[in-house]
């Protein structure tokens, strides 16, 4: 999709050759009623009652007088806050699913929001029109290509702008892996997708298979793999925005492109779903994929180990014992618990890039799901400054998460009579163990881990992938790449440049 940011007035407005005009209209009355039709239409629309206050309410005219686009949406967005506008495009842009609608403008200016609002606006423009195609030619895409973004002072918001645009890309290609089907999104698939990426500006991707992760003595990551015959991949993505010099970001994403649950299988109710625990590879792919568009100055690594968990004559038994690349043995007492076993190896191989902060993101636990449900990822560090930034950005790209406790006491029943440790604990804190078991493999490292098994997919009527914590990562990222600005010699000053440039 094609995105523009321009100055527009709502007279200006009037006057654009475009299929539908949405009007963001804020709560609160004008100060002055200007008198331009767009302006005349919502004081005669309020006045008779036909737009109603609250974000998201709908008023949709056809050839209003002296507009030149042939529908107008009046759409209410309440205070004009972020969310507030991403609520209120979402519903403008849903009332627009005709095939004639090619082009449309979003007029921002009445509600004068600030470049988070007009992030989100772009962004809920684009997922809005997301239409999922791969396995059902049938379903109508949506014919929206255009959209033109009007504000009154354009320099003022086009980082955030850019930033939008940047996460429509790598949203919609993270919900895009995530809803695929196991058998068309296998961990080969993954690798051809993280290749694809490599021909990006900035990105260069490397796939290993069996037999490297073999030498590499991935032996958890292995374990999983085993019951598969799909082989195994592990992706490793590379975006240089910064001096080679510069310690990278690292971030791991957990790739089970189908979870069984393995010898301990999983009920058969809504096992389907479990195509969607590649979630975290998707993130990662989907943040790439926002990086080579907006190309921050910082460098990141993306780690994917990446199989399917699956019951067989050859599968890891519950019982069985094996290295992990650390050394250290764990005896798998439950096959279902995969996640940790292949990210385990995963942030022991992240060492090698000396990081200065690595992040793995999980569909991890089913109690993550209990505990926070869609609307927050859990965030789990033991690194305070860490889990500020990512709660920080969260909060800031309206994509949050919550900090989850991570006292030792924890730990306490991963202990096993047979290896160092076992994979899993008691019931109880299911999500906090599960961060338990991560975190003994990351003594060197400055860590943080998100599970987004309730973030990343609805469930229901509206089954699908989110594109989470895409935003949420993004925006850590570009807060990072401002912070190693700032404290190096002179990059104060660069900071400042890059902030006004972007
Ligand atoms: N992929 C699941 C977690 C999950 C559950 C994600 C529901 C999304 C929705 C994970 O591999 C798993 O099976 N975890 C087990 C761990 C248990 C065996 C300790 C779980 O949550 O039940
Ligand atoms: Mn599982
Ligand atoms: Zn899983």
């Amino acid at each position: 999709m094609d995105f523009e940011l321009k100055s527009l007035s709502p007279a200006q407005a009037s006057t654009l050759a475009i299929d539908a005009l949405a009007v963001l209209v804020p709560d609160t009355e004008p100060t002055k009623p200007g008198s331009s039709p767009i302006e005349a239409l919502i004081e005669q629309a309020v006045r008779h009652g036909d737009l109603e206050k609250g974000v998201g309410k709908l008023l949709v005219s056809f050839r209003v007088a002296g507009v030149k686009a042939p529908r107008v949406v009046l759409v209410r967005a309440g205070d004009g806050s972020a969310a507030s506008v991403r609520k209120a495009v979402a519903a403008a842009v849903g009332s627009l699913k005709h095939p004639g609608v090619r082009k449309i403008g979003l007029l921002l200016s009445l509600v004068s929001p600030g470049a988070d609002a007009v992030n989100v606006a772009v962004q809920a423009c684009a997922d809005a029109s997301y239409v999922y195609t791969h396995t059902k030619p049938s379903a109508k895409a949506s014919a929206l290509r255009q959209v033109v973004v009007g504000v009154s002072k354009p320099e003022v918001v086009r980082a955030g702008f850019e930033q939008g645009r940047a996460l429509a890309v790598g949203v919609a290609l993270a919900k895009e892996w995530a809803n695929r089907p196991g058998n068309h999104a296998t961990p080969s698939l993954l690798a051809d997708a993280a290749r694809q990426l490599g021909r990006k500006p900035g990105i260069k991707t490397e796939v290993l298979g069996p037999k490297e992760v073999k030498a590499l003595g991935m032996g958890s990551f292995m374990a999983v793999a085993q019951g598969s015959a799909e082989p195994l991949r592990f992706i490793v993505l590379r975006y240089s925005g910064a001096p080679k010099s510069a310690a990278p970001v690292v971030l791991v994403g957990k790739g089970i492109t189908f979870d069984t649950g393995g010898i301990s299988i999983k009920p058969a109710p809504e096992m389907d779903e479990m195509k969607y625990d590649m979630g975290g590879a998707a993130s990662v792919l989907g943040t790439f994929a926002a990086l080579a568009e907006l190309r921050p100055a910082i460098n990141v690594v993306g780690l994917i180990p990446s199989c399917e968990n699956m019951p067989d004559g050859l599968a890891v038994k519950p019982g069985d014992v094996v290295t992990s690349m650390s050394g250290q043995t764990i005896e798998i007492l439950n096959t279902d618990a995969e996640g940790r076993l292949i990210l385990c190896d995963a942030l022991t191989y992240a060492e090698r890039f000396k990081p200065r902060a690595v992040i793995d993101i999980a569909t991890l636990t089913g109690a993550c799901v209990i505990a926070l449900g869609a609307v927050r990822s859990g965030l789990f560090s033991p690194v305070d400054e860490l889990a500020a930034a990512l709660q920080q950005a969260g909060e800031s790209a309206l994509d949050p998460c919550w900090r989850m406790p991570l006292d030792d006491e924890y730990a306490d029943g991963l202990k096993s009579n047979f290896a160092d440790m076992g994979n899993v604990a008691g019931r109880a804190a299911g999500s906090i163990t599960a961060a338990k078991f991560l975190q003994k493999f990351t003594a060197k490292l400055s860590w943080a881990h998100l599970d987004i098994a309730g973030t990343a997919w609805k469930s229901g009527a509206a089954k699908g992938s989110t594109g989470r914590p895409v935003p949420l990562l993004l925006q850590f990222l570009i807060d990072e790449a401002g912070r190693s600005e700032a404290t190096r010699p002179g990059g104060q000053k660069n900071a400042a440049k890059r902030a006004r440039r972007v």
